[in-house]
């Protein structure tokens, strides 16, 4: 990363922890990243992993930050958006959420302020292991070097994309965001089937968890298309060709489909909360 700012994570939960892990990876100097946390344990952990700075309290970090990270759980946001306004001058700092399901304007209302610049990062579960996918979508303020900046921080933990809108993030996080749960779903069930046929279970889980990562490292390497790949590895007349079959006329496509328009749904339903 060329461009070192001051920055300050409210909230020191295991997305914090993986966010930062990722930035001192890269080289993000460790005194100029601040954490707090109401309680100590992880800030200690945090310190002694990267010598970085460490409070129990939101003001003290929020005012050496150029920008603050507020990674607390959705409900305790505004609580402590409206403290750390009336207690931080926070004009000038660079606002990055990573909550779920709160909307931009919510945040002008939460921290008193509508001039502030808000970028808001939806990280999906992956991120925690470094293999994650970040739906980003700012507010008209922020400068190219604001989304730069949060390009960076976030490529620390898998990659990133940019997205038109909030409803456009909404549509990420049914994909990307809900996507583990429906590979653990298939996979689980793929699994279940080696079983039904004799397999113990150890193995069984081992194959597919194996054959996942492999398609897609494979999907990663590729500039093939994704039907293009499955069609390369399906010989006409084969076993394979016999078992997509199976799916295709179970309509896989269309459960795909319906599964992220009620993901979609329910993301605007949860939006309306705030
Ligand atoms: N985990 C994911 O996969 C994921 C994905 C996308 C988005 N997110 C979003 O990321 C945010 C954090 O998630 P997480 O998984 O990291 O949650 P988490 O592990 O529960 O972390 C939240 C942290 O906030 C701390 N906290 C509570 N009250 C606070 C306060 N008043 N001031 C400062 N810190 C406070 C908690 O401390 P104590 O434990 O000491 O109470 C806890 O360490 C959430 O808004 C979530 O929606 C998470």
């Amino acid at each position: 990363m060329n461009d070192i700012r001051n920055i300050a994570f409210i909230g020191a939960g295991n997305m914090t922890q993986s966010i930062v892990g990722g930035m001192c990876q890269s080289g993000y100097p460790a005194k100029q990243i601040w954490v707090s946390n109401p309680s100590s344990a992880k800030l200690e952990k945090l310190e002694s992993a990267h010598g970085l700075n460490t409070s129990n309290d939101n003001h003290h970090v929020a005012k050496q930050a150029d920008v603050i990270v507020l990674a607390v759980k959705p409900q305790l946001m505004a609580d402590v958006c409206s403290d750390l306004a009336a207690n931080v001058d926070l004009s000038g700092k660079l606002i990055i959420t990573i909550a779920a399901g709160i909307r931009i304007p919510k945040y002008h209302q939460y921290l008193n302020d509508d001039q502030l610049t808000v970028i808001r990062v939806m990280p999906n579960t992956p991120s925690l292991v470094g293999e994650g996918v970040s739906g980003i979508v700012s507010d008209e303020r922020a400068q190219a070097s604001d989304k730069d900046y949060v390009t960076d921080v976030f490529n620390g933990v898998g990659e990133t994309i940019w997205v038109a809108d909030e409803d456009e993030l909404d549509i990420l996080g049914a994909v990307a965001g809900s996507g583990p749960a429906y590979f653990f779903e298939f996979m689980a069930s793929l699994k279940k089937a080696a079983v039904e046929l004799g397999f113990d279970s150890e193995k069984a889980r081992l194959m597919v968890q194996q054959t996942c990562l492999g398609a897609a490292k494979m999907a990663q390497h590729s500039d093939l298309s994704l039907e293009e790949l499955r069609k390369q590895v399906t010989s006409k007349g084969g076993s394979t060709a016999k078992g997509v079959e199976v799916y295709q006329q179970a309509d896989i496509d269309n459960i795909s489909s319906d599964a992220v328009k009620a993901a979609v749904k329910r993301n605007q339903e949860m939006a309306e909360l705030f």
